[in-house]
């Protein structure tokens, strides 16, 4: 028997909240999905909370809310889920890739500021694996550039970075994905202090509609059912049993890993552990580590065995440019299971295991 590397928690609240709204009727746009924007926005310490299909259309609302478009730059991570890269290309803008920081796996500040140019409109930083990146020195650059901040905080619900909730420095965008640390099977949630920001994701999500049949712009169909609500405000309120047992996991394998580099939660950061990643570096092959992982039963993930700036077709729009730090990284990462519902046996085996490599 695997140990799966992710395992979506389906319990009795999840079935009879599924189970009232279909025989509620009220199947889109009704009381679940308003409760959960305002519990949502709650938890992350903002005004507002914007639902969404999915974190990939979050990303795409966020951006055009920002007035991101045609002619413009937003600075990125290569070392991200792709969705990150292709949102920005959605709207017309240009992502602009650098590298990230070795230990945090996030994007490198210093870098950053190289790159800004009279075309730059954002900063997308990733909170990779549910670790915040390094806000502080990002806000600023922002502040100097007059940049907005889309935070991709799709895997970094409930994190917090010197007390300060993820999605609550510019414009943050969460997903609800079936294998995150809180799911509704898809789905996703744009979150904002900013009334015209929250406005303008209204309108976008619905077809630009303020008044039925009415539309003020080109709009889309980006809303969140009633039904895929109904299962996130079961799992919201899992989320502190959810984050204490990752951060326990977590801590369990910081200390009886010695085989590989274990991750690190830096000094004023809440880490929420959405992934747990090793590097198998100096030579060892990763293949190898994986094939012998998943031989003796531990479910392993690559995030991401190819930077984003590496695939053919954003090669086309971004040019060849070198990060060696992501192109390394990506050669060496295995990320293994750290989900909420492994056993002490688990987690024994996995570190057995681990430490046999
Ligand atoms: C970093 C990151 N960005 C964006 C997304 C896109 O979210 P979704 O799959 O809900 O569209 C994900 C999740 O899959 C992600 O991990």
């Amino acid at each position: 028997m695997l140990i799966p590397i992710s395992k979506p928690y389906i319990g009795d609240e999840e079935k009879k909240a599924v189970l009232n709204v279909l025989e509620s009727g009220l199947l889109a746009q009704g009381r679940c999905v308003a409760d959960l924007e305002e519990r949502f926005a709650e938890l992350c310490g903002v005004r507002h909370a914007i639902a969404t299909s999915s974190g990939t259309t979050a990303l795409h609302l966020a951006l055009l809310a920002n007035g991101v478009g045609p002619g413009d730059e937003v600075i990125t991570t290569p070392f991200t889920f792709i969705a990150s890269a292709n949102s920005i290309l959605f709207t017309g803008a240009k992502p602009i890739f650098v590298d990230i920081d070795e230990i945090s796996f996030n994007l490198d500040p210093k870098l950053v500021e190289q790159v800004v140019t009279s075309n730059t409109k954002a900063i997308m930083p990733v909170h990779l694996y549910g670790q915040i990146c390094d806000m502080d020195a990002l806000l600023a650059i922002a502040e100097d550039y007059n940049l907005a901040i889309i935070e991709d905080a799709c895997q970094a619900v409930g994190s917090t970075y010197n007390g300060r909730k993820a999605g609550s420095f510019g414009t943050g965008a969460f997903s609800l994905y079936a294998t995150k640390n809180i799911m509704s099977a898809e789905g996703g949630m744009i979150t904002t202090n900013d009334d015209g920001i929250a406005e303008q994701c209204r309108l976008l999500r619905n077809h630009g509609m303020r008044r039925r049949y009415y539309y003020d712009m080109l709009a889309f169909n980006y809303r969140m059912t009633d039904v895929h609500a109904a299962i996130g405000l079961a799992q919201i309120d899992r989320l502190p049993q959810f984050t204490s047992r990752r951060r326990a996991n977590a801590e369990y394998y910081n200390a009886n890993i010695n085989s590989v580099i274990t991750p690190k939660s830096l000094d004023g950061q809440g880490h929420v552990w959405h992934q747990y990643t090793i590097r198998v570096n100096g030579g060892r092959d990763r293949d190898l580590a994986v094939k012998h992982l998943n031989e003796s039963g531990v479910g392993t993930g690559i995030f991401y065995p190819v930077p984003a700036h590496q695939h053919d077709y954003m090669r086309d729009i971004v040019g060849d440019v070198r990060l060696p730090v992501a192109e390394r990284l990506s050669q060496e990462v295995i990320s293994i299971p750290v989900h909420p519902q492994l056993s002490q046996e688990d987690l024994e085996k996995i570190v057995a295991e681990v430490n046999a490599l």
